[in-house]
C-alpha cells in the first residue's frame, strides 16, 4: 500500500505527525509533502522537524513538480492532507497545481483515488464552506479534525488518536486505534 501525506501551515500537525507514525508501524509506503508553512508550523507546534520525519516516510520537496507523485501514472492508494489550510483547500478546490502538495492532491481527484482533506479551522466563512462543497461534489472526503468524546478521553493523545484512527478508516487500512462504539473490549 502506498500513500501520500500532505501537511500544510494549519494548526493541528499533530495529527499529520501522528499519522505518518502510524502508517510506518502499520507498513505503510508513505511519502510526506510539506508546504513551507506547514513544515514551520510542525515545527513549532511539536518540536518535530523534517529531518525528523525521513526515519518514517520518504520526503517529496513541494517546489519538485517532477516527483513521482506529480503524475497520475504513480499509481498511490490515495491522499490525506493533514492538517488542511483553508489556502491549500482553497487551491485545490479551484484546480490549482502550481505546488507538488496541490499538483498531487489534483491527480488523486483525477485518477479517482481517496483524497482526505482535515480541515482545523473554526469558524467557517462562506467561501470555505463553499470550497469543501466543491471538494465533496469532487469526490474528496472532508474530515474534520474533531475528535468525539463519548470515549470520555483524559489525554491530548487519545483525541488525536481518535481523528487519526477516522482517517485510517477512511483509507480502509486496519488499525487499532479507537475503541469502536458498539464494540465491546
Ligand atoms: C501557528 C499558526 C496556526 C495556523 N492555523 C491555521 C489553521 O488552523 N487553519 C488555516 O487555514 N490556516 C492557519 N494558519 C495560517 C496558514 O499557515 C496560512 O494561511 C498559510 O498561508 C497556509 O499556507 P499553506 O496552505 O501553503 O500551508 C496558521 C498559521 C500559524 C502561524
Amino acid at each position: 500500500m502506498r500513500i501520500v501525506v500532505g501537511i500544510t501551515g494549519a494548526s493541528g500537525s499533530v495529527y499529520g505527525y501522528t499519522l505518518i507514525r502510524a502508517l510506518y508501524e502499520l507498513g505503510v509506503e508513505t511519502y510526506v509533502i510539506t508546504t513551507q508553512m506547514g513544515e514551520k508550523v510542525l515545527e513549532f507546534e511539536t518540536g518535530v522537524t523534517i529531518e525528523q520525519l525521513k526515519q518514517y516516510a520518504t520526503i517529496l520537496s513541494n517546489k519538485n513538480l517532477f516527483a513521482p507523485t506529480a503524475s497520475g501514472s504513480f499509481k498511490t492508494d490515495g491522499m490525506v492532507i493533514v492538517p488542511c489550510s483553508m489556502n491549500t483547500l482553497g487551491a485545490i478546490a479551484h484546480g490549482v497545481g502550481d505546488t507538488l502538495l496541490s499538483r498531487t492532491a489534483s491527480v488523486v481527484l483525477k485518477e479517482r483515488r481517496k483524497l482526505v482533506v482535515v480541515p482545523r479551522e473554526t469558524p467557517l466563512s462562506l467561501i470555505h464552506l463553499e470550497n469543501m462543497t466543491k471538494l465533496a461534489q469532487a469526490g474528496s472526503m472532508i474530515l474534520p479534525a474533531s475528535p468525539g468524546f463519548y470515549q470520555r478521553p483524559k489525554e491530548i493523545w487519545e483525541l488525536v488518536n481518535f481523528v487519526v484512527g477516522r482517517i485510517l478508516d477512511a483509507l480502509d487500512i486496519e488499525h487499532e486505534f479507537i475503541a469502536r462504539w458498539g464494540e465491546k473490549h
